[in-house]
């Protein structure tokens, strides 16, 4: 069976980024036949960016819920909490010892963290934790602890899947075959999805829509969309509109058509807006009503998530880890 696998770091609350880029893509491959699905929070990575125990532990709650309100089968996927299963940062330490550092030198996130401080003039790596560093390696232990095939990712986590083929093959290569190497699986048309100000809807640069906003914020939001000043009756550029792109997320081909003559008669803003909301409150309304009863009941989502993980480990986390600990030269626990 082909392995799905993805995460979402809980380190806020979900926005339509993360519905676009990995929750809608995979709870779509979920349903296929023959799919074996791994969705899970991975709260490990918030403790990169969030030093609030509150903030990580009410993120775990949003995401849990925003998965099961998109759809999500317990019953039939995997569902579970990183921080639930210690064959994780077990694996990471195993990993670590055979990833190259030179590579993790090149990744975006840490090099990002590195331009910044050049910019303010400060040594190159001032402020950042070796958490940051080693954020890819902890993700290459998610994915390949279970040896998935496929993962659906927004484009930003492109490079993070490549590293973790990278540190699978070395690890392949020096001990025998026990990791499959997984593939990004990236929607093309909402590759990354844009926020607010038109830059990547991202957490860290507070430009998101929550997934779940009441409707009136929700249309608040998209009204507060950044537009340039054309004036209605006036062409509108597709290229470089987030509104665009934001419709281009939800619509369907025929309806993106539609609007794409829309602006190129010169729509006005307001109006192109209103269906931008409307189209979007259309697909998460049912859902959003859904997460608001979930969010009602966090017994029976910690409940869910517990059992995932319990069953989980039994099924393959400990398995794959004493072969590992076998193969590479470390005493038998069982
Ligand atoms: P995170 O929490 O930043 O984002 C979760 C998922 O949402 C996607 N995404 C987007 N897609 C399109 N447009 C956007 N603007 C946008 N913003 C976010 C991300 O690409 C991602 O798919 N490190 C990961 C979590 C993780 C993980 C894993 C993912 C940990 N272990 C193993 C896959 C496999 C992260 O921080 O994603």
């Amino acid at each position: 069976r082909v392995r799905v696998l993805t995460g979402i770091t809980t380190s806020g609350t979900p926005h339509l980024g993360n519905y676009v880029g990995a929750i809608r893509p995979a709870v779509e491959a979920s349903r296929v036949d023959d799919v074996e699905s791994f969705f899970f929070l991975a709260d490990y990575h918030a403790l990169i960016k969030v030093q609030e125990p509150a903030r990580v532990q009410r993120s775990t709650l949003e995401i849990a819920a925003a998965w099961l309100a998109c759809g999500l089968e317990p019953d039939k996927v995997w569902f579970y909490r990183q921080s639930d299963i210690p064959e994780i940062p077990e694996l990471t330490w195993l990993l670590t010892c055979v990833a190259g550092k030179g590579l993790l030198n090149r990744a975006h996130a840490y090099k990002a963290a590195v331009d910044r401080n050049r910019v303010e003039q400060l040594d190159d790596d001032a402020g950042i934790t070796a958490g940051l560093f080693m954020y890819p390696v902890l993700m290459a232990a998610d994915i390949l602890l279970f040896n998935a095939h496929r993962v659906p990712v927004g484009r930003d986590q492109v490079q993070h899947i490549e590293m973790a083929r990278d540190f699978g093959q070395r690890f392949n290569h020096l001990y025998g075959e026990h990791f499959t190497l997984p593939e990004a699986a990236v929607e093309e048309h909402v590759a990354t999805l844009p926020g607010l100000d038109g830059r990547k809807m991202s957490k860290s640069y507070d430009n998101t829509i929550p997934l779940f906003a009441p409707r009136e914020q929700l249309k608040k939001l998209i009204f507060a969309i950044k537009t340039d000043s054309r004036a209605p009756g006036e062409k509108k550029d597709t290229q470089e509109s987030a509104l665009f792109q934001l419709y281009q997320a939800f619509a369907s081909a025929s309806e993106v058509d539609a609007m794409r003559q829309a602006y190129a008669d010169g729509i006005a803003w307001g109006d192109a807006k209103a269906m931008v909301f409307e189209r979007i409150d259309q697909e998460v309304a049912p859902m959003r009503e859904r997460y608001d009863g979930l969010m009602a009941n966090p017994a029976h989502i910690e409940a869910l998530l517990r059992d995932g993980a319990q069953r989980l480990r039994a099924a393959h986390a400990t398995p794959l880890l004493a072969q590992l600990r076998e193969a590479v030269g470390l005493r038998d626990l069982s």
